[in-house]
């Protein structure tokens, strides 16, 4: 049985209200030998207060929910990891729920966290391939009556506190690099069409082509599922078309074109070029090293946290605030001079 604040009263010989106050530490005038009292009785019977019970009549529970699409994508892990750190620097506790990119897990979240009391919610994914169930995640990110912090994958509407890469510049610079080395047949292994922040990076690859007057050819785009198992599948298709290089919209996609490309005996980057994008902990210990497009993801969760701190704390203004961030070129092994003719 979970020790209760009457027990902890009953063994330090004080009332209620005095191990509330000791315990929320709250600023009145008790002894020393009192305090010194609750706690030992507190900390011998294992009480902890009921932070839902606090967070009642103070409004604040110092937890944010974070709402995630896939927690097996490292992409995801990692940017958890780097919003943990932000949010404990603050004071806060992050609580972790994994939709699999289901719309309905989302909202099922978005109102558990809300019930359960959290300050604000961020959440990693407001837009969906079908328009309905985006509709479905706005208009319960509506109805709450706490602060949702949008990030990564969000269907932009007129007012959200967002923060988010420029996904276009990342897509335009991955494709700027290999123009530079000589490839104009490129492929690319996008994630899911559907999403704003996919068709963003297509569309600064496609401004990278207009700009070097290499026609673009719907043909050289396959759409892949951000997971490794996804590109063995639709690669044969660019290889038929000749590629020199291969744009793969995530590290994830581009582990799985060098296991398919490895199993084929086709070297990277002698015979094709690979990019990938994300800058995952393994795109630095592959053989070759994978040039990618790296997402500033430590500043990204600062400038979230340091955000909601600031709208907890009631100074942030009447405006909603969109911030973007520009993603950085990590040029590796992966990608060579383009060595074939018909590129
Ligand atoms: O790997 C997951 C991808 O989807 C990342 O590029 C991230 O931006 C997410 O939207």
């Amino acid at each position: 049985m979970r020790p209760t604040i009457k027990d902890v009263a009953r063994k330090a010989g004080v009332s209620i209200s005095t191990v509330s106050l000791v315990m929320n530490d709250r600023p009145v005038p008790l002894s020393p030998e009192t305090k010194r009292a609750v706690l030992e009785a507190a900390q011998e019977l294992g009480y902890r207060p009921n932070q839902l019970a606090i967070g009642l009549v103070t409004k604040k529970t110092n937890t944010v929910g974070l709402i995630i699409p896939d927690n097996s994508n490292i992409f995801f892990a990692a940017y958890t990891n780097h919003l943990e750190t932000a949010a404990n620097e603050l004071g806060y506790s992050l609580i972790l729920g994994n939709s699999n990119n289901s719309a309905e897990k989302t909202v099922h979240y978005l109102h558990l966290f809300a019930d359960r009391g959290v300050d604000a919610i961020i959440l990693a994914q407001s837009e969906f391939s079908d328009p309905e169930m985006t509709q479905k995640c706005l208009d319960a990110v509506r109805s709450l009556r706490i602060p949702v912090m949008l990030i990564d994958r969000l269907f932009r509407t007129r007012s959200t506190e967002a923060v988010l890469l420029d996904h276009f510049e990342g897509g335009y610079i991955a494709a700027q690099h290999l123009i530079g080395l000589g490839h104009r047949r490129i492929g690319c292994l996008s994630g899911p069409l559907g999403l704003t922040s996919f068709q963003e990076r297509l569309a600064g690859f496609c401004q990278a082509l207009e700009e070097a007057d290499i026609p673009y050819d719907p043909a050289l785009v396959v759409e892949g599922n951000l997971l490794a198992d996804s590109a063995a599948p639709v690669l044969p298709a660019l290889l038929k078309r000749h590629v020199s290089a291969i744009f793969a919209f995530n590290d994830m996609m581009a582990y799985g074109l060098y296991k398919e490309l490895s199993r084929m005996k086709i070297r990277i980057p002698e015979d094709i070029s690979v990019i990938g994008f994300d800058d995952l902990f393994f795109s630095d210990v592959l053989q070759p090293s994978l040039t990618t497009v790296a997402q500033p993801l430590d500043k990204m969760a600062k400038a979230v946290m340091s955000r909601l701190s600031q709208i907890l704390r009631e100074e942030a203004g009447g405006e909603s605030l969109t911030q973007v961030f520009r993603p950085v070129l990590k040029v590796r092994d992966s990608t060579s001079v383009c060595r074939t003719e018909t590129a």
